[in-house]
């Protein structure tokens, strides 16, 4: 059985990933690693919790001896928008983190998953189904850490044997934990304005599309790619996953399906607009669907009508 340590296990991604974790693996093989609130429901009480400071490697390592873990997810991050107002804060969460996960891994002999994203694309890169392999030059700094991510992974995996892997995700679309100042957020904040009987101000244009995915996809990838085959490994750090692609538009007209009065305006963010423009519009995934058997399963539709469903139920 793995011995799991989540960093930022209080995250968007993190707060769901710690549940399905534990579901698979057992709540006292998956330790959260916190650093900063909220505290998802029943945080302490659900499993082993321990407050850990990514860039300090001691507090890293001392967890992974106490617990003998042998896998780290490190989600640590600031996500694009944000880590442009602050670039420092951004690179060194981004990469800070990340040596010290990797420096512990190799001091351990831990597997490490660090999440890169469509954000380690640039304005260079083919634009439409985006190859796995391509120009990678972004303009952010988010992304820069992230391609950093990919190829010092890589190093530690073709150097040292430490068992590196990574999907670049899209945008999560997900109800439990907000997202933290990313460009793809307008996809998550719509619904809670819809299901409230609130306009929408989106901060994209109409027609700028990106990849997205609902959150049970991106758990699913997460989990199938620690677990695959390694001999079946072409790549590495990482694979391009997606799920959906599309623009405010066709994401006001699925949720309208279901709220027929939901208004939408547009009022342009100069920062998240040019950082989408420079994104690819739709990746392709065949890689991954070739050497893990990487399969979405929420189209537009489904997802919309779970996130739907699943906010309704909370505001009762
Ligand atoms: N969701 C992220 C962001 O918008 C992209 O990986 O920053």
């Amino acid at each position: 059985m793995k011995k799991i340590l989540i960093i930022g296990s209080t995250g968007q991604i993190g707060s769901e990933l710690s549940i399905k974790l534990r579901s698979i693996y057992g709540e006292s093989n998956v330790v959260c690693g916190y650093f900063a609130p909220p505290f998802p429901e029943n945080f302490f009480e659900a499993g082993p919790t321990e407050e850990i400071n990514a860039l300090e490697k001691e507090q890293i390592a001392s967890v992974v001896k106490k617990y003998n873990i042998d896998t780290i997810y490190n989600l640590a991050a600031i996500l694009s928008a944000t880590a442009e107002k602050n670039p420092k804060l951004g690179w060194d969460v981004g990469v800070g983190s990340l040596m010290n996960c990797l420096d512990v891994a190799k001091e351990y002999k831990c597997s490490v998953f660090t999440p890169s994203s469509i954000g380690a694309f640039g304005p260079e890169t083919p634009r439409d189904k985006t190859p796995q392999d391509t120009i990678q030059r972004p303009k952010t700094v988010y992304g820069i850490t992230k391609v950093l991510g990919e190829l010092i992974s890589d190093y530690y995996f073709q150097h040292w044997g430490i068992d590196t892997r990574s999907v670049r995700f899209p945008g999560i679309i997900s109800n439990l934990t907000p997202p933290g100042g990313g460009t793809t957020d307008y996809a998550v904040e719509i619904f809670y304005k819809a299901i409230k009987g609130e306009k929408f101000v989106c901060p994209l244009k109409a027609g700028t599309f990106m990849d997205m995915m609902y959150m049970p996809d991106a758990l699913d990838a997460a989990v199938n790619i620690m677990e695959a085959d390694a001999s079946k490994l072409i790549h590495r750090n990482a694979f391009n996953v997606t799920a959906m692609s599309f623009d405010p538009e066709m994401l006001l007209a699925e949720i309208r399906k279901h709220l027929p009065n939901f208004q939408m305006t547009y009022e342009i963010d100069p920062l998240k607009q040019s950082i989408a423009d420079s994104w690819p519009n739709s990746l392709d995934d065949s890689c991954a669907k070739n050497e893990w058997n990487w399969q979405s399963k929420f189209n537009l539709e489904t997802m919309t009508a779970d996130m739907l469903a699943n906010l309704r139920e909370k505001q009762k």
